[in-house]
């Protein structure tokens, strides 16, 4: 008979001290029987479990809590057609990284006008194809993008990247891309030398962002860039608040309602000629999802648990590496105890995680359940050393 899972660090202490913006709302999971019901269908290797009707719900609620700002999807969470079907249904726009992402999206319909293609450093054939394809608004974070862009597309919708504080985001994005406020004049300068559209701004708060005020900074420092635009005669149009809404893993998080307190407030005086969108990516598709793996083997030395899953860093698990820690579920329960945790390949960076704790019972071939994973796992996963990539099954 199955023991029923046990959830490891759930409700881990944390130094927050705006306690009242965390965990105001009750936040959806896949409900776990269902995990339950897929394996009976067997196990070969690991998988993503995924229901999109929680992904539809999370949609609604976006739209709901934030009436005034309408979600382009970040395809690269995870780009599964099924899940991107749904997104489509439910109205929403699109954010590419890549020419790849693009095609899934055409071969769905999408018309290419709801794309953005937000990746600061394209390649000149990928902006050629995307504009090609009908792409009309391309993303910029310097001179050089902004020439490359132009030259290629002089009609070019275009929105600057600015730098926003990633305070408090579990997977920072900060310090690769985005401008620092003084180097934007340059870049209106130039926009206007060209007859270049400069239209927007964007910029992202860093994914899994546990702090709404990073929203109401990004957004009072894109109204400043706003009346730069104006004044040198330009005609911003677009507002893009980026991604990094949150969902709850073993840390306390603001829900999408409190974070549309901060958003919908600091909009107040943004002019309704303006059109003002967001990348979500996680918050859509994380709690919809399940991912499986298995111990494939345990290892003692020098006085040292090793675990070793079939799934690790290269196989969809490496959001871990960063520090984000995931509610895993395991059928043990043994007293807890510190465990290295990594993945099957022969790379030494291949480890998940060190010294976490884990029933000390648990061993080669346990099921391991990993909550709320439906972002940026299968998204991730590679065939490095010829280990397979996990499947997605869709409920
Ligand atoms: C440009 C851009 N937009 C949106 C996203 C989605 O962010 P999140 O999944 O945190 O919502 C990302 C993630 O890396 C990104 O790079």
């Amino acid at each position: 008979m199955a023991v029923r899972p046990v959830a490891l660090k759930k409700s881990q202490a944390t130094s927050d001290t705006d306690s009242h913006l965390f965990d105001t709302h009750p936040e959806i999971r896949l409900e776990f029987r269902h995990v339950r019901e897929a394996l009976k269908q067997g196990y070969t290797k690991p998988f993503l479990l995924v229901d999109t009707e929680i992904v539809r719900n999370k949609v609604r609620r976006f739209k709901g809590a934030m009436p005034r700002v309408h979600p382009h999807y970040a395809v690269k969470a995870n780009p599964d057609p099924r899940v991107l079907k749904v997104l489509i249904e439910e109205g929403a726009g699109f954010e590419i990284a890549s020419i790849a992402e693009l095609d899934i999206l055409l071969e769905l319909g999408v018309p290419a006008q709801e794309v953005c293609y937000s990746n600061p450093m394209k390649s000149r054939d990928y902006i050629r194809y995307a504009a090609e394809k009908g792409v009309e608004w391309f993303v910029l974070d310097s001179l050089e993008e902004l020439r490359k862009i132009v030259s290629i597309k002089p009609d070019a919708k275009l929105y600057v990247r600015i730098e926003a504080p990633n305070v408090g985001s579990d997977w920072p994005l900060a310090g690769k891309f985005g401008m620092k406020a003084q180097e934007v004049d340059a870049i209106i300068a130039e926009a206007v030398g060209l007859k270049a559209d400069l239209a927007g701004v964007t910029f992202h708060v860093g994914s899994q962002c546990r702090n709404p005020e990073n929203w109401r900074v990004g957004i009072q420092s894109a109204k400043r860039v706003f009346r730069k635009m104006r004044l040198a005669g330009l005609d911003p149009r677009l507002l893009n608040i980026g991604g990094g809404y949150p969902v709850r893993h073993v840390k306390p998080i603001p829900s999408i309602e409190k974070i549309a307190e901060v958003v919908n407030h600091a909009l107040r005086d943004v002019p309704q000629t303006v059109r003002v969108m967001a990348e979500p990516g996680r918050y859509f598709v994380s709690d919809a999802g399940f991912f499986v793996c298995r111990v494939v083997g345990t290892a003692t030395r020098s006085g040292k648990r090793w675990m070793y899953w079939d799934a690790g860093v290269f196989g969809g698990v490496i959001e871990t590496t960063e520090g984000l820690r995931y509610d895993v579920l395991t059928d043990r329960t043994g007293k807890l105890v510190p465990w290295n945790i990594a993945g099957p390949t022969c790379d030494s960076v291949d480890v998940c995680m060190r010294d976490e704790l884990f029933p000390e019972d648990l061993q080669e071939g346990d099921f391991i359940y990993i909550a709320n994973a439906g972002a940026y796992t299968t998204a991730y996963a590679s065939n490095f050393n010829g280990f397979p990539l996990p499947d997605v099954r869709v409920i």
